[in-house]
C-alpha cells in the first residue's frame, strides 16, 4: 500500500512510502481512499508549528473520503461500495467533550487520510449522500462541520438572521454556503477583490475588503441596523476587535482561527455591554456532522473547490494552502 509519510518535520520531508495494510477486524471496514482536503492544520502540523508531540512516521492530512471496499461481519449500516468521510474526531459522538473523546484526531493522534486506503471502526466514519463527489464529500469533516457546529448548535441562526464571514477560505466559504441554504444574510470579507465578487455571485449581502475598508465592523454595525447576529471568526486577534464592533447584542462570536494572530488584545467593554458570546470552536462532533449532512443533501449544498491536484501533487497542494490565493478547498483527487 503507499502513502505519503512524514519522518521529520518540514514539508520537503513528506516522502510516498510503502504499507502493508492491516486486516480489517469484524467491527471495521476497510476503505480504499479516493480524495482528501488539505486544511492549515495539516501544513502547520508538517512544519512542526502545530505541536511538536507528534509520532513520527506520520502519514498527514485529516480529511478524506473513499469506499468501502471490505467490512467485518459485526458491521451495520455501512455497505461495499458506499462512499464515507473518517470523522475528524473518531470518538466524539455527542454533546460536549469532556473526558477523553477529543484526544484521537485525524492526522495527528492516528493516521490521516494521504494514503491510499484505511482500516477503521464502523463508528469512526460517516456515510456520505449520494448526490456528492469523494471530491466534494473531502471537504466536509473539518472545514464543512467547523463552519456549521459555528453556525448552527452555537449560532442558532435562523432565516434572516446576518452572518458576518471572515475570508473565503475552506471554512469561510462552507460558512456563506450554509448560512445562505439557512435563509441568513451574510456579510463577508476578504482581501481580494475578485474573491469578494466571487462571494457576490454566490449569494453575499454585502462584500467588504478588509485592506482598504480596516472598520468593516462598524460597517457591518451600520449595515444591520443594530449588529450581526453571528461571526465566522478566522482572524483571530487581528480581527476581534472589528467583530466585537459588528456584532449585535447577545450575539455569537465562534472563535474559530488565528489567520491574524493567536494573542488577543482587546477591551473586554463592548463583550460586556453587548452581552455577546464568545464560543471556542473545535470542529465539531458525529451528531452535528450527520445532521450537517442531512441539510446538506435536503438543500443540495456543495463544497467549493478552488483546484484540484493529483495524489503525487499532494506536497504542492499543502505548499499552496500556506500561500492562501485559494477560494473554497483544495482537495487531492487520487483518480487524476
Ligand atoms: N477551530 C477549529 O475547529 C478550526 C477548524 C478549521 C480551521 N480552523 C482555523 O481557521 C482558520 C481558517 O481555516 P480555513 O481552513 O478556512 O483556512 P484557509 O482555507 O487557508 O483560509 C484562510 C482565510 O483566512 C482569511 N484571512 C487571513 N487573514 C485575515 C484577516 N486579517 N481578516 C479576515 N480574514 C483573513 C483569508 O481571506 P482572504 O484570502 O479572502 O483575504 C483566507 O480566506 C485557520 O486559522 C485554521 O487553522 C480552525
Amino acid at each position: 500500500m503507499t502513502a505519503w509519510q512524514l519522518n521529520s518535520f518540514g514539508l520537503e520531508n513528506l516522502k510516498p512510502a510503502q504499507i502493508t495494510q492491516a486486516e480489517h477486524k469484524s467491527d471495521e471496514v476497510l476503505i480504499k481512499f479516493e480524495a482528501a482536503s488539505v486544511n492549515p492544520r495539516d501544513y502547520q502540523i508538517i512544519e512542526g508549528l502545530f505541536t511538536q508531540n507528534v509520532n513520527f512516521p506520520l502519514t498527514p492530512l485529516s480529511d478524506g473520503a473513499g469506499v468501502v471496499v471490505a467490512a467485518g461481519d459485526d458491521v451495520t449500516g455501512l455497505e461495499i461500495g458506499d462512499t464515507v468521510t473518517p470523522l475528524f474526531f473518531p470518538n466524539w459522538k455527542s454533546g460536549e467533550a469532556l473526558f477523553d473523546e477529543r484526544k484521537i484526531s485525524s492526522g495527528l493522534e492516528s493516521e490521516g487520510v494521504l494514503r491510499k486506503s484505511g482500516v477503521y471502526n464502523q463508528n469512526a466514519v460517516t456515510k456520505i449522500p449520494d448526490y456528492l463527489t469523494a471530491c466534494e464529500a473531502a471537504c466536509l469533516p473539518c472545514a464543512g462541520l467547523t463552519a456549521w457546529t459555528s453556525l448552527v448548535p452555537v449560532g442558532n441562526i435562523e432565516p434572516g438572521n446576518t452572518v458576518l464571514v471572515q475570508g473565503t477560505g475552506g471554512v469561510a466559504i462552507a460558512a456563506l454556503q450554509l448560512s445562505k441554504a439557512l435563509g441568513a444574510r451574510v456579510i463577508i470579507i476578504s482581501s481580494s477583490d475578485e474573491k469578494l465578487a466571487r462571494a457576490k455571485n454566490m449569494g453575499a449581502d454585502l462584500c467588504i475588503n478588509y485592506l482598504r475598508q480596516p472598520n468593516w465592523g462598524s460597517e457591518a454595525f451600520e449595515f444591520t441596523g443594530g449588529g450581526v447576529d453571528a461571526v465566522i471568526e478566522i482572524g483571530g486577534a487581528g480581527t476581534m476587535e472589528q467583530s466585537l464592533n459588528a456584532i449585535r447584542h447577545g450575539g455569537h462570536i465562534a472563535v474559530i482561527g488565528y489567520m491574524a494572530g493567536i494573542q488577543l488584545d482587546v477591551t473586554v467593554f463592548p463583550l460586556i455591554i453587548k452581552c455577546a458570546n464568545l464560543h471556542g470552536i473545535a470542529t465539531g462532533n458525529r451528531d452535528n456532522y450527520e445532521q450537517m449532512l442531512t441539510f446538506m443533501a435536503d438543500h443540495k449544498v456543495k463544497p467549493t473547490i478552488s483546484r484540484l491536484y493529483s495524489y503525487d501533487e499532494a506536497p504542492i497542494a499543502l505548499g499552496d494552502i500556506a500561500k492562501g490565493g485559494h477560494f473554497g478547498k483544495l482537495v487531492i483527487d487520487f483518480a487524476r
